[in-house]
């Protein structure tokens, strides 16, 4: 019988959901192992906790490498929890992924289902480093910090890989007017204008294809990786051709329903952040996209489903936070008038779990592609097609 603390040799099988390495000791028991390992290497672990059936992980040192490994680009690495992918390169980082989820998604679907799942398209990321324009940071005496690995500690940063340039280079200048405590700050990829969430400035936000240009105040949820963000919203687009009144919901600040109504697309964005809500109404307000209402409601609760369900929508865009929406699957079946849901997630286990009603009624899954939105992390986001029978 293991104890928390011992110490084990084990050999990574794979990668699960989520990044954690499968691992299993002679007697049959599994463990899994903290995001960091990769598959076929041999790892001295430290057991952190023991389930039932399993045990829980952390790896001490590397002893045979994978040939995916190298050299972490950032001197924060090892303290910092911030890019526990990093040590592949981009493009493995992109085909790790899509494992994990070809493993995770038949499992979380359960095989009894006979659901069909197609095959995966993959979109990576134009850039393997500094494609973030949004992060948070934890300021402490001026200076910007890093919520170091598994704790609450905080690690000095001078630079983030994560960030793009522009709001790498400016994180120390916006640290110094700040007090302590933790701070989204945001950089416009139009300009490389630089701001914390306390600036009262509108970073421009473009959306080349649709001729828009959105104004965000930097406290608002936009997609870090604008340029992949293109590639999402365009399939997203696509895959909505053909149908008019579509419901957006968590909609944020209108990353999908104000490009959809400048197609002249009657939309309906419901949407839990009065801030959210407001920046929507004033960028729709401005660029004149009268076909698009947003409404500050909490999807939570039955009242804002009777919103949309009086809207009738004849298909529906859902990207709910990364806990998923949980319910949210039985109450989309009793709408009748929904034919395609187009589905935004950042944990595809989770959504699988939602959509299950869905599922189990016969809705198919028309189409699976991984967008690799945060490379150098075990993070994605998966678009999932839902169809009626
Ligand atoms: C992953 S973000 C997506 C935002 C937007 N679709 C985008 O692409 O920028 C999830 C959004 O769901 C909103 N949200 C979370 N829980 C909600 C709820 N119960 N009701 C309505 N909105 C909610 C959050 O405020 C957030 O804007």
């Amino acid at each position: 019988m293991n104890e928390a603390n011992d110490i084990l040799t084990v050999k990574v099988e794979k990668l699960l959901w989520r990044g954690r390495g499968l691992a299993r000791l002679d007697s049959g028991q599994v463990v899994m192992i903290e995001p960091g390992v990769l598959p076929g290497e041999l790892a001295l672990v430290r057991v952190t906790k023991t389930a039932r059936d399993f045990l829980q992980a952390e790896a001490v040192e590397i002893l045979e490498s994978s040939p995916l490994r190298t050299a972490h680009p950032c001197p924060h690495a090892e303290s910092c929890g911030g890019s526990r992918f990093g040590m592949v390169s981009p493009h493995e980082g992109t085909r790790l992924k899509a494992d994990m989820l070809r493993d995770a998604l038949p499992r979380a679907l359960g095989r009894d289902l006979g659901v069909n799942i197609p095959q995966l398209q993959i979109v990576s990321s134009p850039q393997g480093w500094r494609y973030r324009w949004r992060g948070q940071i934890h300021v402490r005496g001026g200076r910007p910090h890093a919520m170091a690995h598994a704790s609450n500690d905080l690690v000095p940063l001078n630079d983030c890989h994560l960030l793009a340039t522009p709001l790498a280079a400016a994180m120390p200048a916006l640290a110094q007017g700040l007090p302590d405590g933790r701070f989204t700050i945001a950089a416009s990829p139009d300009t490389g204008l630089a701001a914390s969430e306390n600036d009262r400035v509108l970073l421009p936000f473009s959306f080349p294809e649709f001729g828009l240009t959105l104004q965000l105040p930097p406290s608002t949820f936009f997609q870090a990786n604008w340029e992949l963000n293109q590639h999402l919203v365009r399939a997203t687009v696509d895959a909505l051709h053909g149908f008019d009144r579509i419901a957006d919901l968590f909609s944020g600040a209108g990353n999908f329903a104000l490009p959809l109504a400048s197609q002249g697309k009657t939309v309906l964005a419901v949407e839990g952040s009065a801030a959210a809500v407001e920046t929507g109404i004033r960028n729709a307000e401005r660029l004149g996209l009268s076909s698009v209402t947003f409404h500050d409601a909490n999807l939570a609760k039955p009242a804002t489903w009777k919103l949309v369900e009086d809207f009738a929508p004849r298909a529906a865009i859902l990207d709910p936070p990364r806990t998923g929406a949980k319910g949210i699957g039985r109450t989309l079946l009793a709408m009748p008038s929904l034919s395609r849901l187009v589905w935004v997630s950042c944990d595809a286990v989770n959504t699988v779990r939602d959509a299950k009603p869905l599922l189990e009624a016969g809705w198919t899954v028309s189409s699976l592609t991984l967008f690799d939105m945060f490379p150098g992390t075990w993070h994605m986001e998966v678009l999932m097609i839902l169809d009626r029978p």
